[in-house]
C-alpha cells in the first residue's frame, strides 16, 4: 500500500499564502491565510509556520507577497529589484539556523533578478515558482521516504525528536517520511516521540501526526531515550535537519547531540533525513552554522504559566550541531549518502 498523509501544511491560494496554525497543535487544526510580507515574517518568527523545508516554503511564498506590495509602489525595474532584496534580507532574518529560508528566498530573489519580464510578469513567475517548490518538496520527502524504509528492519522500534513531519514540510515529511514508508511495508513497526522541550514539537505535533495516521506512537519524555536504549527497546534514530555542513556536520532541534552520543554509546544506528537544500556546502563545518537564541520564557513557562523560580537565569539555544563522527547516514533524494560525507555530499550535488 502506498502511505498518504492528508496534511498540506502550506499552499498558495492565489492571492496569499494558507498555512497551518502550528501553534494551536494539537486542540485545534486550523488554517490561516498570511497576507502580507510583514504577517509572514511573523508567522515564521512565531513559529505558526515551522520545520526547516515548511519555511522555506513560506519564505519564498513571503517574496512573492513582498513583490506584490512593491509592484503596487513603483514601475521602475531596477527600483522593484532594490526593494525586493531588501524584503528578501529581512525575511531571511526571521529565524537564522534553518538554511531552507535563505535557500528558497535566495532562490525567489535570483529569479526575479534574472528575469527579462515587466514587473506584473516577474510576480507571476514567482507565484509559479512558490507552487513549483511546494510540488517538489513532496517529491523530494516521498524519495527522502522511500529510501529511509529500505534502513528500516521489521518490527522496528524508531526514535525520533522534535518533529520532521509532513508539519514540517509541505506534506509527507522527511524523518516521518521514513516512517510512513516503512509503516506503508510493514505495519508492525512503531515509533518513540521525544516530547521536545522548551516547545513540545514532539509532544503536540509529532503525536498528533501519527495518531492521526494510525501509525504506533510512545511519548517519551527527552531525558528517556538512554533507558530505553539500554533496555534494548530502540532499533534506530531517525531526525530532521535544519542545515547540514560539507562535511556532514548537523544542526537540528536541541537535544539532538544528546540523543546522538547516546545513540553512539549503545550501538543504535543513527539517521538524519533531509532534502539536499539542507545541506549548506558554503560553510565547511558545523562551527560556522548559526544557533537561534530563542525568548527565555520559552523555558520559564508552560502554557502560559511559570514553573521555576522568578530571576532564575535561562539559556534557550533553539539547535545544538551533531558531529559527522556520529551520524550513521544522511537519508536524501539522491539515495543515503555515508561518510566520508565531504565526499558523499560532493557526489550528490554533481550526480
Ligand atoms: O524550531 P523548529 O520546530 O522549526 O525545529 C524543527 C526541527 O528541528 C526539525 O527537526 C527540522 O527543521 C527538520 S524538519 C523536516
Amino acid at each position: 500500500m502506498e502511505f498518504k498523509s492528508k496534511i498540506k501544511t502550506i499552499e498558495w491560494t492565489g492571492s496569499c499564502s494558507r498555512m497551518v496554525d502550528q501553534t494551536l497543535i494539537p486542540y485545534e487544526y486550523k488554517m490561516v491565510d498570511i497576507k502580507s510580507s510583514k504577517e509572514m515574517f511573523d508567522a515564521i518568527r512565531d513559529m505558526i509556520v515551522r520545520g526547516a523545508p515548511a519555511i522555506g516554503i513560506a519564505g519564498a511564498h513571503g517574496v512573492v507577497l513582498a513583490a506584490m506590495e512593491i509592484a503596487k509602489k513603483t514601475q521602475d525595474k531596477s527600483v522593484f529589484l532594490n526593494e525586493l532584496k531588501k524584503h528578501a534580507e529581512y525575511l531571511k532574518s526571521a529565524r537564522p539556523t534553518a538554511v531552507n529560508l535563505m535557500w528558497a528566498v535566495d532562490k525567489q530573489y535570483e529569479l526575479a533578478k534574472n528575469s527579462e519580464n515587466s514587473i506584473s510578469g516577474i510576480v507571476d513567475e514567482l507565484k509559479e515558482n512558490g507552487i513549483k517548490l511546494e510540488n517538489e518538496d513532496i517529491e523530494i520527502n516521498k524519495k527522502i521516504g522511500d529510501y529511509g524504509a529500505e534502513l528500516v528492519k521489521q518490527g522496528a522500534t524508531i526514535l525520533t525528536h522534535c518533529n520532521a513531519g509532513a508539519l514540517a514540510t509541505v506534506g509527507y515529511g522527511t524523518a516521518l517520511g521514513v516512517v510512513r514508508s516503512a509503516y506503508a511495508k510493514d505495519n508492525t513497526i512503531q515509533v518513540f516521540a521525544d516530547e521536545t522541550r522548551p516547545r513540545l514539537q514532539g509532544a503536540r505535533i509529532t503525536t498528533f501526526e501519527l495518531v492521526t495516521d494510525g501509525i504506533p506512537v510512545t511519548l517519551i519524555t527527552d531525558g528517556m531515550s538512554g533507558y530505553f536504549m539500554k533496555k534494548g527497546m530502540i532499533d534506530m534514530v531517525v531526525v530532521g535537519a535544519d542545515r547540514i555542513a560539507a562535511n556532514g556536520d548537523t544542526a537540528n532541534k536541541i537535544g539532538t547531540y544528546n540523543l546522538a552520543i547516546a545513540a553512539k554509546y549503545h550501538n543504535v544506528p543513527f539517521y538524519i533525513a533531509a532534502p539536499l537544500s539542507t545541506i549548506d556546502t558554503s560553510i565547511n563545518t558545523g562551527d560556522e552554522i548559526p544557533i537561534e537564541e530563542r525568548g527565555h520564557e520559552e523555558v520559564t513557562h508552560v502554557n502560559g504559566k511559570r514553573i521555576c523560580a522568578e530571576g532564575v537565569k535561562v539559556i534557550n539555544p533553539g539547535f545544538d550541531v551533531t558531529p559527522n563522527e556520529l551520524i550513521s547516514g544522511i537519508i536524501t533524494e539522491k539515495g543515503v549518502l555515508y561518510p566520508d560525507y565531504k565526499e558523499s555530499i560532493k557526489q550528490a550535488f554533481s550526480s
